[in-house]
């Protein structure tokens, strides 16, 4: 009923919509006419025409509109021919320009979409000089001009691309120098120069906050920039010159533009001027009192970024573990370095100041530093902490009746969990995790258990152990007396007493707690990719503890889509796992809870197989929602709380991943629902099936 009526809503407003848009703006239907044109008005282009002019009412293959505008063009790799036509310059709303892998040609035009922010025209056939209106589009982000055959030097055209973060003009035959101007590409972090005739130094390139440089087969001579040494870089098939040491590099002027990533105090950049250029004693007087009051005002700038930050995200940082505000400001005043710590000597000689961008270069640096500090997840922290244990074969043999069917009690994705009992009594669970898994994941296990052995959380399963030997791979967990949810819920016998509605609130509480800690307190976010009933456990009082958590590098993605059959639309499309997905899942399991169906039961009526599909349409009427119910829970349930978790349902699963929740959200509302619930439990049946204290999951904490 009330879908019938939203979707007449929506297609109303649609209609309207349609109407007021209409055509699209005239000069935008004109480019693309021409640009249409100028390509041959090849039939690959669906939709297209020369004359008609409302490519946003109709769906012109590959445009994307936003209102009346034209926003975005990709039509990459459909053997276009001709040329990119003379009128792109009115496409002022146009965001990006893909026309990659075809066959256009001709010089590439003046006229080209002035705000774009991605412009690819890789691949294709396209000569001559880059026009120089590239230098006036400042929101440009990426440029990708590589496989073409380009063959005119480059122009100084470069000093207002600040946004630029790529630039790809590899495989073309550009000669020249490298032009001046690149030292301003202050965003530059992925530059693509290989196979074309480039000559002379790229020096220009040394104080650009690179991460990733090709180079390769070009003529260029001198030496490799010291600060490019620690990056991603390809260099191979140039004339560069031999030789330890570089000389400084002739004409440099002492202080100019530095390294973002490499150190700034004035001790270091003293002791380079006065160490290396053999200036006379005033001079270097000169300088040091220079690099003083440069020291000063860079401290100032950052002295004034810190006092802008805002005080809730200061005090978060420092409440983490790891992290002082002491070690803080000793990372602020000396940023960098930290990872090419090897190249600490040979920097201190290159060392000086940024006086341009002083505030913008060194927030990058800061945002690198901050990240470095959150207690996390490096490559770096191997070592396996103290307080998991480490268990071997022998032992888990023993414990685990050498992993005898009989002890089985869980399959999953990356391996089967045995329940372990120890010569002291005490019963855990063990996870033997297939060696294929991990030969797939070449993750340092080590690296894996340390992950694991970080997440401590009520409502998370425990890690207690592992083993690695004889390239075995087990994990050692907590074990859960009752099972797994899933089990619980869908395998119950008669012996099994079926939950309460009071219980089935208290582990969508418990496990929204979990995710909320795993997406919103971990730092940084541990999505889980795995969240169902299965690996939610339940102990002795029917608490839910979360398993798995921490192991998503394990997972395949396309196969856990498969074997996955709550998973969200956009995982099965593209793999994607986000937190968003987990917020699906988890409103997966809270359909489980009020269904009592499994995700998907083929031995159902078709409309019925799939849960979400089935239950979600009628989540807001009342009288479907109450015939919804589990049965098993005989109408023992205050009918507002059933609604309220089926207005939480119906926000998790919602198929555009941006409007889900996040879990935090999640929380508060079932936190309110048990409140109100409780307030008014006299209406919930006081029989003996409720074998929880309803008060055990009051909303406190
Ligand atoms: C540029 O386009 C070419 C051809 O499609 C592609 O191979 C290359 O990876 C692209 N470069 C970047 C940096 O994306």
């Amino acid at each position: 009923m009330m879908g019938l009526s939203g979707l007449l809503i929506i297609s109303i407003l649609m209609w309207v919509a349609s109407f007021i848009n209409g055509a699209t703006d005239s000069s935008d239907a004109c480019a693309l006419n021409n640009l249409y044109s100028s390509m041959n008005s090849p039939s690959q282009l669906t939709g297209w025409s020369a004359s008609s002019n409302d490519p946003c009412g109709q769906s012109w293959k590959g445009v994307t509109c936003s209102g009346s505008r034209v926003t975005e063009i990709k039509i990459s790799g459909l053997g276009l021919s001709g040329s990119i036509g003379f009128q792109l310059a009115s496409l002022t709303a146009l965001n990006e320009l893909d026309v990659s892998n075809n066959n256009l040609g001709d010089t590439i035009p003046y006229g080209l979409p002035p705000n774009v922010q991605r412009l690819n025209l890789a691949g294709n056939n396209f000569n001559g000089a880059i026009p120089y209106s590239i230098s006036q589009m400042t929101s440009l982000n990426l440029l990708n001009l590589s496989h073409n055959h380009l063959q005119q030097q480059l122009n100084d055209m470069f000093g207002n691309l600040a946004s630029l973060s790529t630039l790809d003009l590899s495989y073309n035959s550009i000669p020249g120098n490298l032009p001046e101007s690149f030292s301003s590409l202050t965003s530059m972090s992925s530059l693509y120069l290989q196979n074309n005739q480039f000559t002379g130094t790229i020096d220009v390139l040394a104080n650009l906050p690179l991460e990733n440089l090709n180079v390769e087969n070009n003529q260029f001579t001198g030496w490799i920039p010291q600060q490019l040494q620690s990056i991603n870089i390809q260099t191979g098939g140039n004339s560069w010159s031999s030789g330890a040491a570089p000389p400084p590099p002739p004409g440099t002027p002492p202080a100019k533009i530095n390294h973002p990533k490499s150190g700034n105090t004035n001790r270091q950049s003293g002791g380079s001027g006065g160490n290396k250029s053999g200036i006379g004693g005033g001079a270097i007087a000169g300088i040091i009192i220079s690099l003083l009051l440069v020291g000063a005002i860079v401290a100032f700038f950052l002295i004034k970024r810190r006092s802008r930050r805002s005080s809730p995200d200061v005090e978060n940082l420092d409440n983490q573990p790891f992290t002082s505000l002491s070690s803080h400001e000793v990372h602020e005043m000396k940023p960098v370095q930290i990872s090419s710590s090897n190249n600490m000597k040979k920097s201190e000689t290159a060392a000086s100041i940024n006086l341009k961008r002083p505030v913008s270069v060194h927030q990058k640096s800061f945002d690198e530093d901050d990240f470095s500090n959150k207690p996390v997840v490096t490559k770096k922290l191997t070592p396996v902490p103290q307080n998991v244990k480490s268990y071997s074969i022998a032992d888990l043999q023993m414990a685990t009746g050498s992993f005898s069917v009989d002890n089985l009690i869980g399959e999953g994705s990356i391996g089967r969990v045995y329940r372990a009992q120890f010569g002291d009594g005490k019963v855990l669970a063990v996870k033997k995790i297939d060696s294929s898994v991990l030969s797939r994941y070449p993750e340092d296990f080590t690296e894996i258990v340390a992950n694991i052995s970080r997440l401590h959380h009520p409502n998370v399963t425990e890690l207690v152990g592992y083993c690695s030997e004889h390239g075995q791979h087990l994990l050692v967990y907590q074990f859960h007396k009752n099972g797994s949810l899933h089990d619980f819920l869908h395998l119950s016998d008669e012996y099994t007493k079926p939950l309460t509605w009071n219980t089935r609130v208290k582990i969508a509480l418990g496990s929204a707690r979990a995710l909320e800690y795993l997406h919103e307190v971990c730092s940084p976010s541990v999505v889980h990719k795995n969240f169902k009933s299965e690996n939610i456990l339940l102990d002795a009082e029917l608490n839910p503890h979360l398993s798995d958590s921490g192991l998503a590098s394990l997972i395949s993605d396309a196969n856990q889509a498969i074997s996955h059959n709550a998973c969200a639309p956009e995982v099965a499309d593209s793999g994607q796992y986000t937190l968003k997905s987990d917020v699906y899942s988890f409103g997966v399991v809270m359909l489980e809870l009020l269904t009592g169906r499994k995700p998907f039961d083929g031995s159902r009526p078709r409309a019925e197989q799939s849960l979400v599909r089935w239950a979600t349409p009628q989540l807001h009427d009342i009288d479907a929602l109450t015939k919804m119910v589990d049965p098993e829970l005989e109408d023992l349930y205050p009918v507002k709380s059933l609604s309220r978790f089926a207005d939480v349902i119906a926000l998790c699963v919602q198929p555009e991943p941006e409007f889900r929740p996040p879990m935090s959200e999640v929380v508060q509302d079932l936190v309110r629902l048990v409140q109100r619930s409780n307030m008014s439990k006299r209406t919930v049946g006081n029989s003996s099936r409720q074998f929880e204290n309803p008060d055990s999951i009051d909303g406190s904490v």
